[in-house]
C-alpha cells in the first residue's frame, strides 16, 4: 500500500492491517501509552473544501504520533491560483513526508500521487471518501464483532460516501444495499468495481430506489446529507426529491432490532434523518466520528513509517 486513494485498490489484508493497527493505537491512546512512531515526519494537509472532522482528526492524530501536521488551505497556496498539480507534487515531495488532500476532482488526487514521490491520502473528493468508510468499518466491527455476512443499508444520495461504502462493504464481505432516487444512484464504474470485489468476498451489492427493500433486516443503517459540498445551489430541488428517503422511526423499524445507525456527519436533522433516530439509542455517530482519529493514525503510520 503506497497511497490511500480508493478502497478498491486495497487488498483485504491492507484493510485488516489498518483495522488491527487502529485497535492497537486506540488502546494505547486511551491508556496514555506513548506511540510517537512518526516523530520527525511532516504531513501536508491540502483543503479545497471545508472540514471539521477530517482536519481536526488528521491534525491531532499526526501530533499524537509525534509528527507535524501542516494545514494548507488551497486558497493560501499557489495551487489555488492555478499552479499545476505536477509542480505542486514535485515541490511538496522535496519538503514533506506525506500529503492528505480534500478536493473536488478525484483525478487531482490521482495526479498528485502519480507525479509526487510521497504517500497521498484521499481526504474526500466528489467521488470517494475512503478514510471515512475505513472508520465506519472499524466502528461496525467494534459493535458487531464481525463484518462478513452483515447487511448494510445506505439510504439517500448516491454520493462519495455511498460510492466508498460500496467498495468497503464489497471488499470485506458485507452485503450492501444502496437506496437512492433513480437519477441519484452511485457511480456506474464504482458499482461494477464493487460487484467484482463482491464476487471474491461472497457478498451482495444491490442498487435500488426502494428504501424499505434496503433497510429490511439490516444490521447497519447509514445516511448522509442530501446536499454535498458544491451542490448548495440544488438545495430546494434535492430536498423535494429526497424526502421519501428520510431515515425516520418508521423506516428504521424495518431493520434488525439491534441495528446501529451511522452518519459520516455533518448531519441535517429533520432532512436525511429525524432527531429521534440520530440522537436515539441505536445511533453510534460519535463513536464513528472518534474512530476517524484512530483509523487515520493507523493509515498514516502504515504509509509513512519507513522503519517498519
Ligand atoms: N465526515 C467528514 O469528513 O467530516 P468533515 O467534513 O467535517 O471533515
Ligand atoms: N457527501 C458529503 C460528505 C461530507 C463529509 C459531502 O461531500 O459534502
Amino acid at each position: 500500500m503506497k497511497h490511500l486513494i480508493s478502497l478498491h485498490h486495497l487488498k483485504i489484508e491492507d484493510i485488516e492491517n489498518i483495522l488491527n493497527l487502529s485497535e492497537k493505537l486506540k488502546k494505547q491512546q486511551k491508556e496514555g501509552t506513548s506511540h510517537q512512531i512518526l516523530s520527525g515526519k511532516t504531513l501536508g494537509m491540502i483543503f479545497s473544501k471545508s472540514s471539521t472532522r477530517t482536519r481536526v482528526s488528521f491534525e491531532t492524530g499526526m501530533y499524537q504520533l509525534g509528527g507535524y501536521p501542516l494545514f494548507l488551505s488551497s486558497s493560501d497556496i499557489q495551487l489555488g491560483r492555478g499552479e499545476s498539480i505536477y509542480d505542486t507534487a514535485q515541490v511538496l515531495s522535496r519538503y514533506i513526508d506525506g500529503i492528505m488532500i480534500r478536493t473536488f476532482k478525484h483525478s487531482d488526487v490521482e495526479e498528485l500521487a502519480k507525479y509526487g514521490s510521497i504517500p497521498v491520502i484521499n481526504g474526500l473528493t466528489d467521488l470517494m471518501h475512503p478514510c471515512q468508510i475505513l472508520a465506519d468499518l472499524f466502528t461496525i466491527y467494534e459493535y458487531k464483532k464481525t463484518l462478513k455476512g452483515l447487511k448494510l443499508a445506505y439510504v439517500g444520495d448516491g454520493n462519495n460516501i455511498a460510492n466508498s461504502l460500496l467498495h468497503g462493504c464489497a471488499k470485506t464481505g458485507m452485503d450492501v444495499y444502496i437506496a437512492s432516487p433513480k437519477d441519484y444512484q452511485c457511480d456506474e464504474k464504482i458499482v461494477s468495481e464493487a460487484k467484482e470485489d463482491a464476487k471474491v468476498s461472497g457478498s451482495k451489492v444491490v442498487l435500488t430506489d426502494d428504501p424499505v427493500e434496503a433497510v429490511a433486516n439490516a444490521d447497519v443503517v447509514y445516511t448522509d446529507t442530501w446536499i454535498s459540498m458544491g451542490q448548495e445551489s440544488e438545495k430546494n430541488e434535492r430536498i423535494k426529491i429526497f424526502m421519501p428517503y428520510q431515515i425516520n422511526a418508521n423506516l428504521f423499524s424495518k431493520a434488525k432490532e439491534d441495528a446501529i445507525f451511522l452518519h459520516c456527519l455533518p448531519a441535517y436533522r429533520g432532512y436525511e434523518v429525524t432527531e429521534d433516530i440520530i440522537d436515539g439509542p441505536n445511533s453510534v455517530i460519535f463513536d464513528e466520528a472518534e474512530n476517524r482519529l484512530h483509523v487515520q493514525k493507523a493509515i498514516m503510520a502504515l504509509l509513512m513509517d519507513n522503519k517498519k
